[in-house]
């Protein structure tokens, strides 16, 4: 018989000594050939644009890069997903300049911190949660490219409808030594797929920001 593992009810108290543990060592996995490649497509075009930078990680179908686009008329938003199922069912905007790139963020976020891209604004939008707790190093703020996330900089927006979810990333970042702020995010019209999805079912969702720019404390310092 086929045995389900629960899904964890309370923060890890390991959380903060395995954020450590990935903030104090450098990630050796190797970059693969292909999100070289991938990154290298739109490399020129960022880089030659003066306009602010967003990034959209794990965009899916890509509703909320082109929301954004329409949101921020004068930035050039990156929508980035590796699913290149969940991409093809993109529709296309008329509002705003933004772009779509398959790639895995594991190698596409230490590209972008390589070439010392700065994106204004970042966002996580309902990523996958892994609700085990023995799932917790899949999750971004426990996994080895939380550093490279870090990184980035930006304003980081993370929305979930798993509120443990959001209070470990919280967490985690105090542990880096950055402030985030988390809400409830009111009803309002969705602008990700699995948004509108969580709607329609009535599940809570939460939202976190956090300025990546300000170091508050902690081994954020150590950047
Ligand atoms: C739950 S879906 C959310 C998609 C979208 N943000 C939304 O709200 O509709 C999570 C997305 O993360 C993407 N994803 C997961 N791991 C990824 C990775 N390592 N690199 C890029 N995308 C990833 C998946 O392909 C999927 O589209």
């Amino acid at each position: 018989m086929k045995r389900y593992k629960p899904v964890q009810r309370y923060p890890r108290t390991d959380l903060s000594e395995i954020v450590t543990t990935h903030l104090q060592a450098d990630w050796r996995r190797p970059i693969a050939a292909h999100s070289i490649a991938a990154f290298d497509t739109i490399r020129d075009r960022i880089e030659a644009s003066t306009q602010p930078l967003i990034i959209d990680s794990c965009c899916g179908t890509g509703d909320s890069t082109r929301h954004l686009a329409g949101a921020f008329p004068d930035s050039l938003v990156l929508g980035v997903d590796k699913s290149a199922h969940r991409l093809a069912r993109h529709r296309m905007g008329e509002q705003g300049d933004y772009l779509m790139l398959r790639a895995d963020v594991n190698d596409f976020w230490r590209l972008a911190v390589d070439a010392g891209w700065r994106p204004a604004r970042h966002y996580l939008l309902y990523p996958n949660p892994y609700p085990k707790a023995s799932q917790i190093r899949k999750r971004w703020y426990a996994s080895p490219a939380f550093p490279a996330l870090l990184g980035l900089g930006g304003i980081l927006t993370v929305r979930a409808n798993w509120k443990l979810y959001v209070e470990e990333f919280v967490h985690a970042l105090g542990v880096a030594g950055f402030t985030a702020t988390m809400q409830k995010l009111a009803a309002e019209s969705p602008i990700t797929g699995f948004e509108r999805k969580y709607l329609e079912r009535g599940n809570e969702l939460f939202e976190m920001v956090c300025d990546l720019e300000i170091v508050s404390d902690g081994l954020g310092k150590l950047r």
